[in-house]
C-alpha cells in the first residue's frame, strides 16, 4: 500500500485536540485511514460491529467491486478462470500469485494427487456420529483432527510446513467430504484413483462402488470443477476472517481451516445454498410458480423473519458475477442430463425475475449471489442438499490457506484482538445472599 496524497483530520466538538491519520491507496478500490495509533492518541475506539466500514487487512488476493459485480482472483477476472482453467490451476493462482506453467501445473497437480489419501485412523472419527449427523458438523471435526496425524507441519511460522499442510488440506478435502457423504449413505468408502483428474477422482469418490467402475461424466465433472472455482476464495468473508483470527494466534493450519469450516456453516454464510434450495422446495410444495407472489410478500413482511435465501449480498449491490456464471452451468447440467424443464430451475429463474423487478429487492440492491443457483447444479450432479456446504468448504479451503499464508508471512502481524464499547455494570460489591 501506499501513502495516499491526502489525509484525514479527526476533530471533536468537545474542543478535545482534532488528530491527524495517514490514508493509504491500494491498487484499486476504496482508500483505508490508518487508524492504528488513534486509541494511543485519543483513547478512543472506533466502532464497527459488522465490519460494515473496515478493513482488517491488507491483501492482493483477491478483489470485489461490488457496485460493479467484478470479482479478481489475483487480477484475473472469475468469468476467464471459470471458462480457461481448472479448479487447480486456481489453487496454484490463489497460492502463489501466478498461473502455472505447463510444467508448474504437472507437478503441482502430481503433487496434489499424492496426497489425495488420509490416514486410515480418520475412518474412526467418522463411527463416532450418528449417520444422520449434518456433514458439516463431520466436517468440522474431521478438519481439525487433522492436526493429530501431521505433527511435521503444524508450526504455521515455517514456510515448509504452511507449503506441506497447503497441498495437504486442498488434497484431502474431497476425500473427507466423499467420506462424510459414503458413511451417511451406509456405503464403503472409495479410495482415490491418482490416474483421474482432481474433480474425476472427487465424483468417483462420492458416486462409485465397489460392485463396478465408475466412469465420471466429463460434462457433470466439468461443472463442479467451475463450482469449485467459483467458490475458491472471496475476500474478507466471514469464514476468512475466522481463519485469519484463529491463525494469528500462531494455532496449527488444519485447527484454523476447521474454524473456517465451522463459520461457514450458517445459513447466512455457505449455508444458504442448502437454504436456497429447501426454499425452492417450499415454494414448489405450496404450489410452485403461482405462489411466488405470496411468497414475496412473506419475505418484505419483517415479522416474517422469512428471507429470500440465495439473495442479496454484503459486498456486491449488483449481480453476484458467480451467480451469473452458476446459472449457465446450470442449464448445461441440465441439457447434458435431459432436464431442461427442471420445475425447479424454471421456479428460480421465475422468483429472480419477479424479485429483481420487485422495488423492495431493487431498492435494497438484492441480487442473487453464488448460492442462489448453485443448489440446482449440485443436486442435478446428485449431490445431497445437506452436502452442499461441506462442497464450499472444500472449494474455499485454498482460499482459506492462501489468505492464511499471506497473513503468517507478514512481519507485521499481531494476534488479532478487537476491543469493545462496554455499556455493563459499573465496579459493585458482592451483597450476602440474604441481602440480594
Ligand atoms: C455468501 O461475504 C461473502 O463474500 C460471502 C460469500 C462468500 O463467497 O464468502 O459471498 C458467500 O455467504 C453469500 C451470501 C449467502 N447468504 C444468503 O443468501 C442469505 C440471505 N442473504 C441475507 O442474509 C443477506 O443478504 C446477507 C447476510 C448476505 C447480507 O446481509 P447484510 O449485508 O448485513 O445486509 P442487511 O442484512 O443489512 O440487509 C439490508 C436490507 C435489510 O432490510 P432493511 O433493514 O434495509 O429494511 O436488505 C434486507 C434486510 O432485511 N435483506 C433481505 C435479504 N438480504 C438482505 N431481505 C430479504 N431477503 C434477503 N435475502
Amino acid at each position: 500500500m501506499k501513502l495516499a496524497d491526502t489525509k484525514a483530520t479527526l476533530s471533536f466538538s468537545s474542543g478535545s485536540p482534532s488528530v491527524e491519520l495517514p490514508v493509504y491507496s491500494g491498487t484499486v478500490g476504496p482508500q483505508v485511514i490508518d487508524i492504528r495509533k488513534l486509541y494511543a492518541q485519543t483513547g478512543m475506539f472506533t466502532y464497527d460491529p459488522g465490519f460494515l466500514s473496515t478493513a482488517a487487512c491488507q491483501s492482493s488476493i483477491t478483489y470485489i467491486d461490488g457496485d460493479k459485480g467484478e470479482l479478481l482472483y489475483r487480477g484475473y477476472p472469475i468469468e476467464q478462470l471459470a471458462t480457461q482453467c481448472d479448479f487447480l490451476d486456481t489453487c496454484y493462482l490463489l497460492l502463489y500469485g501466478e498461473l502455472p506453467n505447463a510444467e508448474q501445473k504437472q507437478k503441482f497437480d502430481r503433487n496434489v494427487t499424492i496426497h489425495t489419501m488420509v490416514n486410515e485412523q480418520m475412518q474412526f472419527f467418522l463411527r463416532g456420529f450418528r449417520r444422520d449427523a449434518h456433514p458439516m458438523a463431520v466436517m468440522t471435526g474431521l478438519v481439525g483432527a487433522l492436526s493429530a496425524f501431521y505433527h511435521d507441519s503444524t508450526d504455521i511460522n515455517n514456510p515448509e510446513h504452511r507449503e506441506i499442510s497447503a497441498i495437504r488440506l486442498i488434497a484431502k478435502m474431497p476425500t473427507l467430504v466423499a467420506m462424510a457423504y459414503k458413511y451417511s449413505a451406509g456405503q464403503p468408502y472409495i479410495y482415490p484413483k491418482n490416474s483421474l483428474s482432481y474433480t474425476g477422482n472427487f465424483m468417483r469418490m462420492m458416486f462409485g462402488t465397489p460392485c463396478e467402475e465408475y466412469e465420471p461424466n466429463d460434462v457433470l465433472v466439468r461443472a463442479m470443477d467451475r463450482i469449485f472455482i467459483l467458490h475458491a476464495d472471496h475476500e474478507q468473508n466471514a469464514s476468512t476472517s475466522t481463519v485469519r483470527l484463529c491463525g494469528s494466534s500462531g494455532t496449527n493450519p488444519f485447527a484454523a481451516i476447521a474454524a473456517g469450516v465451522a463459520c461457514l456453516w450458517g445459513p447466512a454464510h455457505g449455508g444458504a445454498n442448502e437454504a436456497a434450495l429447501n426454499m425452492l422446495h417450499e415454494i414448489q410444495k405450496n404450489g410452485g410458480v403461482d405462489k411466488i407472489g405470496e411468497f414475496i410478500k412473506q419475505v418484505k413482511d419483517k415479522n416474517s423473519g422469512i428471507k429470500l435465501m440465495g439473495f442479496g449480498h454484503r459486498v456486491y449491490k449488483n449481480y453476484d458475477p458467480r451467480a451469473k456464471l452458476m446459472q449457465e452451468t446450470c442449464k448445461e447440467v441440465l441439457g447434458e442430463l435431459g432436464l431442461e424443464n427442471d420445475p425447479l430451475f424454471k421456479l428460480a429463474m421465475a422468483l429472480e425475475k419477479i424479485a429483481l423487478e420487485d422495488e423492495y429487492f431493487v431498492s435494497r440492491k438484492l441480487y442473487p449471489n453464488v448460492d442462489f443457483y448453485s443448489g440446482i447444479v449440485q443436486r442435478a450432479i446428485g449431490i445431497p442438499v445437506s452436502l452442499f456446504t461441506a462442497i464450499f468448504a472444500l472449494a474455499r479451503t485454498v482460499g482459506w490457506i492462501a489468505q492464511l499464508n499471506e497473513m503468517i508471512s507478514d512481519p507485521e502481524y499481531k494476534i488479532g484482538r478487537p476491543r469493545q464499547l462496554y455499556d455493563g455494570a459499573t465496579r459493585r460489591d458482592i451483597k450476602p445472599i440474604a441481602q440480594r
